[in-house]
This record gives C-alpha cells, sequence and structure tokens, in this order.
C-alpha cells in the first residue's frame, strides 16, 4: 500500500539566549519563579529575523538531511500564530527563498497545535493527491508578539522553528496510526495575540496589532483536563494500550502541566521528553523541535511508538499517534 514516511527532521533557532536572571532585569520576576512555575530556565530570541527566515532555514536543513531535490517539493505547510504578514502567507515566502518552485504553500493557525493540524493535514493531502514530498514546519517569532512589560505572559515564550519532510512510500506499515483534534471556539478569549480593533470611525487610524493576552490558570486547568483526554481518544483510536506508546512528545508550555498529564496518565515521566528549560514555549514550533531533537540524540528510534500532542489558541487540542 502507499502511505507516508518522515524521512528527515530538522530544527533551528536564533543565536541570541535570553535568560531568566535577564528579565529579572527588565521586570518584577525572578530565575527562581520561573523555574519553579514553569520549568523555563532560558529562551531564544530573535533579533531581527523573522518567523518566515526560521521556516526557510529549517527548509533547507530538511532538503539538505535528506538529499531530496527543491524541485520535488510538492507543498509546504507552515503552522504559525506569528506569521511575518497577514498576506503572503509565511510558507509562500519559504517557498520563494527555498526556490520551491512546483510546491502549493500555505499557513495553518492553530496556535501550539498548529503543527498536529499541519501534520494532519499533509498527511490526508498527499494520501489523496498526487503529491510525494511535503515539508510541514512549525515556526514562531512569539517575542514580536509580547508585551515585556507583562511579566504575566514575557515570561513564558520563545522563538524557533522545527519541521519534518515527510514522503509518499511503499509500505506496509502506515506512519500515523490516527488523529484526536479538537477545538473549543467558546474559549477563545483565554488567549489572543495580534488581535485588530476596528476603530468606528472613517477614515480609520492604521490598525494596531495587540498583545498577548493569556488567562494563564484557565489555560493550565484546561490542558490537564482535555490533553488526556485527547490522548486517551487517539490511544483507543489507534487500538493500542497507552503503555504500548514509547514516548510521548507534548507541547512544551509548563513542565508542571507535563507533570501533571504524566500523573493523569498513571506514566513515568521518563516517558515524557522535556526541552522547555532550554526554549520556553514555542508554540507552534515546540513539537517539532523536540521530535527532531529527541530523533537526533538517539531517543526516538525507527519503529518507536510516538504520541505527539499539542494544545492552546481556539482553545484547541490534538494528537497524533505515529509509529516513527
Ligand atoms: N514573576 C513573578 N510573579 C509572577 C509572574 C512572574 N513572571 N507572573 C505572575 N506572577 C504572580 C502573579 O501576579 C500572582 O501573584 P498574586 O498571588 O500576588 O496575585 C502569582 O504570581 C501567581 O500567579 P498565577 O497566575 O496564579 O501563577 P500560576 O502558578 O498559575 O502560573 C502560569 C502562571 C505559569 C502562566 C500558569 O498558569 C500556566 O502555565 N498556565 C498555562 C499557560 C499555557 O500553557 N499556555 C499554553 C498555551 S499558549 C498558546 O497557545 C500560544
Amino acid at each position: 500500500m502507499q502511505d507516508i514516511k518522515i524521512v528527515g527532521t530538522a530544527s533551528y533557532h536564533p543565536s541570541s539566549v535570553v535568560t531568566n536572571q535577564q528579565l529579572s532585569l527588565l521586570m518584577d520576576t525572578s530565575d527562581e519563579w520561573i523555574k519553579t512555575r514553569t520549568g523555563i530556565k532560558q529562551r531564544y530570541i530573535s533579533h531581527g529575523e523573522n518567523t518566515s527566515d526560521l521556516a526557510v532555514e529549517v527548509g533547507r536543513r530538511l532538503l539538505k538531511a535528506t538529499g531530496i531535490s527543491v524541485s520535488d517539493i510538492d507543498l509546504i505547510i507552515v503552522a504559525t500564530m506569528s506569521p511575518d504578514a497577514y498576506t503572503p502567507s509565511t510558507a509562500a515566502i519559504v517557498q520563494g527563498k527555498l526556490g520551491a518552485t512546483q510546491a502549493a504553500a500555505f499557513d495553518v493557525s492553530a496556535a501550539c497545535t498548529g503543527f498536529i493540524y499541519a501534520l494532519t493535514t499533509a498527511e490526508m493531502m498527499l494520501k489523496s493527491s498526487s503529491y510525494k514530498n511535503a515539508m510541514v514546519i512549525g515556526a514562531e517569532v512569539l517575542s514580536k508578539l509580547i508585551d515585556w512589560h507583562d511579566r504575566s505572559t514575557a515570561v513564558l515564550f520563545g522563538d524557533g522553528a522545527g519541521g519534518v519532510l515527510l514522503k509518499k512510500v511503499e509500505t506496509t506499515e502506515p506512519l500515523i496510526l490516527a488523529h484526536c483534534l479538537n477545538t473549543y471556539g467558546n474559549l477563545a478569549n483565554k488567549i489572543i495575540a495580534g488581535g485588530t480593533n476596528v476603530d468606528p470611525t472613517f477614515p480609520r487610524k492604521v490598525t494596531t496589532l495587540t498583545p498577548f493576552e493569556m488567562q494563564g490558570r484557565d489555560v493550565y486547568r484546561f490542558a490537564t483536563h482535555e490533553v488526556p483526554r485527547s490522548i486517551i481518544t487517539a490511544t483507543s483510536k489507534a487500538k493500542i494500550s497507552l503503555g504500548d506508546i514509547d514516548h510521548f512528545l507534548l507541547h512544551q508550555a509548563n513542565e508542571r502541566i507535563i507533570k501533571q498529564i504524566a500523573k493523569k496518565l498513571q506514566l513515568p515521566l521518563t516517558k515524557f521528553p522535556l526541552n522547555i528549560m532550554k526554549y520556553g514555549n514555542t508554540a507552534a514550533a515546540s513539537e517539532p523541535i523536540l521530535l527532531a531533537e529527541c530523533i537526533a540524540n538517539g531517543l526516538v528510534k525507527q519503529g518507536d511508538l510516538i504520541a505527539l500532542s499539542g494544545f492552546g489558541g481556539g482553545l484547541s487540542t490534538g494528537t497524533i499517534i505515529l509509529r516513527y
């Protein structure tokens, strides 16, 4: 049968590190507070690179790692909540800069769950068309959406990008065993970034974007309740048990949330790799960065069963069960 395979993974982050200690000089916070409440020790912050710049670097690394020619890329999907612009899509900029002239390109907006939605979309498009190769990239420059005087959000986020190259192959084993995607639009106001207000006068003033606003405690409760449910549903759709899964690669929003989810699922924390201490929350980039790192350091091996699970703005949740 024909299915898809992950033939390459890559990640990239800006070179500039901002530590908790540095943030404590800018606002009323401390290394101790940030580490205890979130697990974050540092984050990478862009100095002038935009979201497409980070995504292009991931695209270049994917091409180099796989040896696939840029002219053979049929599809580029970028998951982001911090696009360069409303239009063009960040994916279109990536397509242009890579010279992937044969590729259809568009963005997916589902905040921190974006990579799960984008991977699902790419899988379905590859399996139902003549497309053979697709890049799925999660990329964020969240630092441009943050109010750097608001300690309740500024300490949480970072910039980065990661991605996978998917290839259609003849195989006996499907890559993706099950998905579970959910959206809770009634909770849309819990996380808002880059909002626009329509001025009632005409001619209007130039629109400005609202900075990142989040009702943190509500999102915490949502995540610790809905993510276990999403993982259990996806696992049962895949007709496997939780114990069969080798690695749970969860969106890196807060170490406490991940510990709570592991506890609720009655699973050892050793099955939940963490890199939040190094990156902070990189929204749609968090899962592909973690996946690329776990493959690069040998933790995730060919044949392993993985639950990729994200949550965030929308509000939304998404889990994919895949055999790498
Ligand atoms: N430094 C020091 N003190 C702070 C800071 C800070 N950076 N931020 C808040 N505080 C204070 C608050 O003012 C409050 O003080 P008070 O008790 O005097 O009122 C106290 O610390 C506790 O604040 P809480 O908001 O209750 O802290 P909590 O333990 O809930 O941690 C956090 C906050 C880390 C935001 C947590 O709620 C959380 O992780 N929520 C989930 C966020 C998330 O997962 N988002 C992901 C989705 S994002 C997306 O989709 C892009």
